[in-house]
């Protein structure tokens, strides 16, 4: 329950999926293999509107997400978000766009902090060559949003896939732990217990 959770709410799911292919994709340049795009919703221009109807009418969400698009035979290294202290943020909520058919697989590791170096340019710490450690434990993104602690050392393996695997990562409240999170889907009967 500290690294990630499944949420019910096909709501969100929705309005970001009707949006995704005219106002989202156009932002991140499809290329091939691992492709990840990060975008903070503009307060002014005007193709960041639809954008920001979604993040106004969710109180869980801060103006930032991830635009993620993994080829088959494809998969990140791995990393924790952020490189900067202050700028890690603490919870992302995964939201399947397509391709979430359960061939790819999100892994978490139990590797520590100094086995990574940081990366400003693209603000991730990755592991530092030969470095390695156990996995703890693994999910599969299929209809409803997963919640993750990115502070825990994770990749996306699309390794075994046969689609391109496309999902947004959005940051949610900075203000709050993976915890208090949990709490908030909790207290709404949103969370779905494994
Ligand atoms: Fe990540």
């Amino acid at each position: 329950m500290n690294t990630f959770a499944e949420i019910y709410h096909p709501e969100f799911v929705k309005d970001v999926q009707e949006i995704y292919w005219d106002h989202i994709h156009p932002i991140g340049l499809a290329t091939k293999g691992v492709h990840i795009k990060s975008v903070f919703i503009d307060r002014f221009k005007p193709e960041f509107g639809p954008l920001r109807l979604v993040f106004k009418k969710y109180d869980f969400l801060a103006p930032h997400f991830l635009i993620i698009n993994l080829d088959p035979n494809y998969s990140t290294p791995i990393h924790l978000d952020g490189a900067e202290e202050g700028k890690m943020r603490p919870i992302s909520f995964n939201i399947p766009i397509s391709g979430c058919n359960g061939e790819c697989v999100t892994e978490f590791y139990d590797i520590p902090l100094s086995s990574f170096w940081k990366d400003t340019t693209t603000a991730t710490r990755w592991l530092n060559e030969g470095a390695s450690g156990p996995k703890i434990g693994e999910y599969r993104l299929k209809e409803n949003p997963i919640m993750v602690c990115p502070q825990t050392p994770h990749r996306v393996n699309n390794l075994n896939g046969s689609e391109r695997r496309i999902t947004i990562s959005w940051s949610l409240r900075t203000d709050w732990t993976f915890q208090q999170a949990v709490e908030y889907f909790k207290i709404q009967d949103r969370l779905i217990l494994q």
